[in-house]
């Protein structure tokens, strides 16, 4: 018999979806199984997807899990009209989706110069990075201090960071391992909470070296940066200004950039 791989399963591995989780009604997670060869460093992403038409439609998604971790987690956006979030977002524990084993990225330790703060901006989901980033005790051998920050629209979008932290909080060897390391800062913009305002005015008016007990200062500190493309721009360019030089894989630095997945 001819056993064939289909055409559009080729190069892409199928994964059985665990656990959903629809946060607000524009974001949900989820969790599915690892295939046992699949490596990856906490912080980068992968091509997920669902075979549409017999075809692999594909986004780059950062994984929220850590590289320890038996199964992957996704936090996703839900676009009305994206081609893909708006069938991801129907996914029932069971279902499988299709990921192509091959993950790349900038959010890595790898990219950045040794500090002893690390700071970890994001808006909406460009916390999913972090999310896989400060549940890797990597991050607390090579940091004295994790700042994790998180802007949204409404209160109710913090809920996925919130709970993350809580996690961390709860889990025995893990918050060994972080112990008074991790610092979170939500905030939101258009919703009445404790901390309002987006963390680039945080950063201009002081309010963020209050909270943390310091400017920002290439000198000891390195910065993540994960968001739309107007806030990366925002967020590079103070670093810039302040004299942080942009790190990659090849080159590390002390900041490093990616845009968090939109449709
Ligand atoms: P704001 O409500 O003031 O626009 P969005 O859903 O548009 O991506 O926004 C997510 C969050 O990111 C919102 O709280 C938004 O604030 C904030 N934000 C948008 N653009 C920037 C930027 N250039 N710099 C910092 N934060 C931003």
């Amino acid at each position: 018999m001819n056993q064939e791989v289909p055409k559009a399963l080729r190069g892409v591995a199928l994964l059985k979806v665990r656990n959903i989780h629809h946060w607000t009604d524009r974001t949900f997670s989820f969790n599915c199984e690892r295939p046992q060869s699949f490596r990856f460093r906490s912080g980068e992403f992968a091509m997920i997807g669902l075979i549409v038409d017999d075809k692999p439609l594909l986004r780059a998604y950062s994984i929220a899990s850590p590289s320890w971790d038996e199964e992957l987690e996704f936090y996703s956006i839900k676009v009305e009209d994206g081609p893909l979030t708006s069938r991801l977002q129907h996914l029932q524990e069971g279902d499988e989706i299709v990921m192509r084993p091959k993950p790349v990225g900038t959010l890595v330790h790898d990219a950045l110069l040794p500090g002893k703060r690390l700071f970890l901006f994001s808006t909406g989901t460009g916390i999913a990075p972090f999310a896989s980033v400060i549940r890797d005790p990597e991050t607390y051998e090579k940091f004295d201090h994790v700042i994790l920050t998180q802007t949204c629209r409404e209160a109710k979008e913090l809920d996925y960071g919130k709970h993350l932290v809580e996690t961390i909080a709860n889990d025995e060897l893990l918050s060994e391992l972080v112990g008074d390391k991790l610092t979170h800062i939500a905030t939101t913009t258009r919703e009445e909470t404790e901390h309002m305002g987006r963390m680039t005015d945080w950063i201009r008016d002081g309010r963020l070296a209050a909270a943390v007990g310091g400017d920002l200062d290439p000198k000891t500190d390195r910065v993540m940066i994960c968001g739309s493309m107007a806030m990366l721009q925002d967020h590079k360019k103070i670093c810039e200004d302040l004299g942080f030089v942009e790190g990659s894989n090849s080159e590390p630095g002390d900041f490093v950039i990616e845009k968090a997945f939109v449709d």
